[in-house]
């Protein structure tokens, strides 16, 4: 058995599927190049059948990512196959990923399909995408609940057809790690073409034992991908953490025996890309990303740390792109010199007129802030990257005053459609009135369901990075906005979910 994990980094995929965790093609392939630079063996890049839009992001990822496997999830049926194959059709290397649900409960209550028909759409499905593709992933949804005779059958069948990886997904995060790492020995030990196949684990965080599970798949079970996405992204509490998965087998290499290839120092920029993309804020204590997993507060652990760093740390910082946390750039900066920034943190603007607007606003947030963080040039380019100028609404400017004892009043212009409009309000605070101002105009009728405001690089001379997420029709969107002033960060904030709101494609949802 290989020595060498395979890391399928699923945060486009399984990832967006996070309510109010939508991204746009342009943010997705941004995304994926980071991946790339961080050498992820599989890139899940979408479901190609869910929408347009989504379909779209998996083509244009699939032609531009060159070293790793692009690869687009597909409901076991002809027409989700045929339609990532066609997505994925100019990717150097593609992989179409199919799934079909094969727990009791899943097959009679959602699928309403008897064992006998889902045996036989599985078989069907993988002898169908084996003609468009030559690598091929069979997932059992709910794998950890189904019966294991059944799924001996279903994956003995699927390998016979072609299916090159099997995975056994903890779908709903209900397995514990001996016992998921027990059951996929015993699938490899009872099925006698699993040689043939490479095993995977594919774990949800529910009871917050996701990375455990992976890992326990991996060494008692022998798997030899493991499925995650960055910053523990995914459906409901979410999916197996990259970080801490890599970290993990890196760390204690010792007892896993075990080979990653990802290139560990730019992890960091990677969980703060997604984080600024998502709207999702990193908790201060999650492991390797968070702001204090290397800081030490206490006398006596500083004291130990200086003495040797290794009386506390169990990992370099430095070793997953912690000493990019630096001011890297300032007022004197060049052109060369940001754009150089950009393509060390992976960022790659499509054209000279993306880098000239996003060296402007460097320029202009140099003038108003001495010290430059990465956090913040990563902040000022999400816009940019994102495809803003096709956007229906942007912010131009904003005026409010609040006094102690008098109500705040905001005037916000912003742009519709690239017409300027000017909105007013009062409100509680300066805040509540600059949203109400643009509201006045717009008219969205969507509710506020979450509203934070976070410090980007600490200090009160920092950035204020305001994270606002709309709920509208059923649909939860995410905005991100970050400026010096926290209200004009709210405003671009909530500029920023009223376009996502806007752009209504429909979805399917791949576990509906
Ligand atoms: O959690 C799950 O079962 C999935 C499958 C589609 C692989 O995401
Ligand atoms: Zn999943």
């Amino acid at each position: 058995m290989s020595d060498k994990i395979i890391i399928f980094d699923t945060t486009l995929r399984d990832g967006e599927q996070s309510p109010g965790a939508s991204m746009t093609r342009d943010e997705k392939l941004r995304i994926a190049r980071q991946r790339e630079r961080l050498k992820v063996d599989v890139i899940e890049a979408g479901f190609a059948a869910s929408s347009n839009g989504d379909f779209e992001a998996v083509q244009a990822i699939a032609n531009a990512i060159k070293d790793s496997t692009v690869c687009s999830l597909a409901r076991a049926n002809d027409r989700d196959i045929a339609r990532s194959a066609e997505a994925l059709k100019g990717a150097n290397r593609a992989r179409i990923h199919t799934f079909i649900a094969t727990s009791p409960l899943h097959m009679e209550k959602k699928l309403r399909m008897t064992p006998d028909q889902v045996f036989e759409q599985a078989v069907q499905s993988v002898r169908f995408a084996r003609n468009l593709c030559a690598d091929i992933e069979f997932s059992a949804e709910d794998g950890s609940r189904s019966e294991i005779d059944f799924l001996c059958r279903v994956f003995e069948a699927v390998i016979r057809e072609g299916a090159t990886t099997i995975n056994v997904p903890d779908t709903v995060g209900y397995a514990v790690p001996e016992q998921y790492g027990e059951f996929i020995r015993s699938l490899r030990e009872r099925i006698p073409n699993s040689d043939k196949a490479i095993w995977s684990v594919h774990c949800h965080n529910d009871l917050g034992m996701a990375v455990a599970n992976s890992l326990a798949g991996v060494k008692i079970g022998g798997a030899r991908q493991i499925e995650c996405a960055i910053n523990g992204l995914g459906e409901r509490a979410g999916n197996c953490s990259f970080e801490e998965v890599v970290m993990s087998l890196k760390t204690r290499r010792d007892f896993f025996g075990l080979d990653v290839g990802i290139d560990t120092q730019h992890i960091v920029a990677a969980s703060r890309m997604v984080s600024q993309t998502t709207g999702f804020v990193i908790q201060p204590n999650k492991a390797v990303v968070g702001a204090n997993a290397f800081a030490h507060a206490s006398g006596i652990h500083q004291d130990g740390v200086l003495k040797a760093r290794d009386t506390y740390e169990i990992m370099r910082a430095e070793d997953v792109g912690w000493s990019a946390n630096k001011i890297v750039l300032g007022k004197l900066s060049g052109r060369n010199a940001f754009k150089q920034r950009l393509q060390e943190l992976g960022v790659e603007l499509q054209s000279e007129a993306e880098i000239n607007a996003a060296f402007t606003r460097f320029k202009d947030l140099a003038d108003r802030k001495s010290e430059i963080f990465d956090e913040d040039i990563l902040a000022l380019v999400s816009g940019e990257a994102s495809g803003s100028s096709e956007e229906t609404y942007g912010f131009v400017s904003l005026a409010q005053h609040s006094e102690t004892g008098e109500r705040p009043q905001a005037r916000v212009v912003f742009t519709v459609a690239g017409h300027e409009v000017h909105g007013q309000s009062d409100g509680n605070g300066p805040v509540d009135a600059s949203l109400k101002a643009i509201e006045s105009h717009v008219k969205s009728g969507a509710e506020m369901v979450l509203y934070s405001v976070n410090a980007i690089s600490g200090s009160t001379e920092s950035q204020g990075e305001v994270t606002v997420r709309l709920q509208n029709a059923g649909r939860v969107v995410n905005g991100v906005g970050a400026d010096p002033d926290i209200v004009v960060a709210s405003a671009k904030a909530y500029l920023s979910a009223l376009n996502k709101l806007q752009s209504k494609a429909e979805r399917v949802a791949a576990q509906g």
